[in-house]
């Protein structure tokens, strides 16, 4: 083997091995999370904690780092949110924030049970009208676009944030450049039409 190709294999093992310490590193600092998001990282409806397994680790290391700085989870209105800030800063730098979402997407698509009802019919029109340009045709997330997956996540969690951006509680600090853009989707369903665009994203998880 030329010294070379030996040079890049050496560079290849060392890369995989770096990926697979950071995942490693991820999910020891994982382990105080699972209380609330579970350890598949499936979720809880009842302590209203999203899923976060197999979401991309760029939208959630953004997520992290709004926590961090206190661009999410701030607004009064918003206590839900508000222990994560306190949880988000357990993860000491950029290089924490990597690992644990690093670990999280690498993690499979979890099943989650619907817990709201709409129209799925109506839903899909609406939700292919005013949110598939961004979020994917098959709410499968979109990274050009900087949109997270929104199916096979709990539709209650949806339904929040949505309410959330529309209210002004995220997406509001001037620096959150992709959280703005959301921000003005979110009035472009109502109540009910967002029960319905919810009750299509759950019907798209069915086999
Ligand atoms: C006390 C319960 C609790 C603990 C512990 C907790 N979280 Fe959360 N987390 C929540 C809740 C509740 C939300 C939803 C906030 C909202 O509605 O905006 C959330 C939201 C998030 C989000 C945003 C997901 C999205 O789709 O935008 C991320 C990322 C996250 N948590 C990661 C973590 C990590 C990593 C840890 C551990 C360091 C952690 N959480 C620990 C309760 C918790
Ligand atoms: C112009 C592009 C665009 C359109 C159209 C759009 N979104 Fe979004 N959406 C985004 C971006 C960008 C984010 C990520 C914001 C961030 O990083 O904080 C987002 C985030 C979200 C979130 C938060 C997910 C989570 O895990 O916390 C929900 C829920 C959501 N969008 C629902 C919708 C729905 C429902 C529609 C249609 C009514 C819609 N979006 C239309 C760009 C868009």
């Amino acid at each position: 083997m030329s010294r070379l190709s030996l040079r890049s294999l050496l560079l290849l093992v060392a890369l995989a091995h770096g990926q697979t310490a950071l995942a490693a590193e991820g999910e020891r600092l994982y382990a105080p999370c699972a209380s609330c998001h579970g350890v598949q990282a499936e979720g809880n409806q009842t302590l209203q904690a999203p899923a976060l397994a197999g979401l991309s680790a760029d939208y959630l290391s953004r997520q992290l780092e709004h926590f961090k700085a206190g661009r999410r989870g701030s607004d009064p209105a918003d206590n839900i949110a508000a222990p994560m800030r306190a949880m988000a800063a357990t993860l000491k730098d950029e290089q924490a924030v990597k690992a644990v979402a690093t670990y999280l997407a690498s993690m499979p698509l979890p099943a989650i049970t619907p817990s709201l009802s709409g129209n799925i019919n109506q839903g899909s029109r609406l939700y292919q009208a005013k949110c598939g340009a961004c979020h994917g045709g098959k709410a499968e997330g979109n990274p050009a676009m900087n949109t997270p997956r929104l199916r096979q996540q709990h539709d209650s969690y949806l339904q929040r944030q949505v309410v959330h951006f529309r209210q002004g509680a995220r997406g509001s600090d001037p620096t959150d450049r992709y959280g703005k853009q959301m921000k003005m989707m979110a009035a472009s369903v109502n109540d009910a039409e967002l029960l319905d665009v919810l009750a299509y994203i759950s019907s798209l998880d069915k086999p």
